[in-house]
């Protein structure tokens, strides 16, 4: 089932989610419904609170950046992408290193916005998979940054908030929008400010 995601603005994206355990119910079904969300925006990742859940769980899948053109040259950032479709359940950042670099991100609850954000290129993480085996594993390139744009959202963290502030005022208007359902997507959302008859 395609699930509404939530739109910038609703308080859900900026709280902190709880732990999850093994009895959470109906949980098998919510990463497939979060799964099928996903593909149906386009997206590569996708937490929960996203779909209105405040909990620790995101679902990634970076299959649309391992397609690359035969002429153009590999990006070695996007090495191993294909097949790179997880669930991380209660996942904990361990820790983040290497050198910071800069990278357009969008977000499936902010559309049609695109900022350069600066984050550190290797990500050691830990966490439950779908099965809740636990892992702990070391990420880099586009699958870091991935985990770090999904790992915010667990933590009411959104790419604007690592905005300067002159970029952020810059947008103010565009995000207001987005908040009272004034953009054009074509999946399913749900916007938290009802916009007054006149
Ligand atoms: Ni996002």
């Amino acid at each position: 089932m395609i699930l509404p995601i939530v739109a910038y603005g609703d308080p859900v994206l900026k709280k902190p989610a709880e732990e999850i355990n093994k009895d959470y119910p109906g949980l098998d079904q919510l990463i497939a419904d979060m799964f099928e969300t996903m593909y149906q925006a386009s997206g590569v990742g996708l937490a929960a609170p996203q779909v209105g859940r405040s909990i620790r769980m995101f679902i990634v899948d970076g299959s649309p950046f391992a397609e690359t053109d035969d002429d153009e040259e590999e990006d070695p950032r996007a090495a191993g992408m294909e097949g790179f479709k997880k669930v991380f359940i209660n996942p904990v950042i361990e820790e983040e290193s290497g050198v910071e670099w800069g990278f357009a991100e969008g977000c499936l609850s902010i559309p049609k916005i695109r900022e350069e954000v600066f984050r550190k290129e290797i990500v050691r993480i830990s966490y439950y998979d779908e099965n809740w085996n636990f892992h702990e594993e070391t990420f880099d390139g586009y699958k870091a940054r991935i985990i770090q744009h999904e790992y915010d959202h667990i933590e009411g963290v959104l790419f604007t908030d690592h905005l300067s502030v002159l970029k952020k005022r810059l947008l103010t208007k565009r995000l207001s929008n987005i908040s009272q359902g004034v953009v054009s997507v074509d999946y399913k959302m749900k916007f938290p400010v009802i916009k007054k008859g006149r």
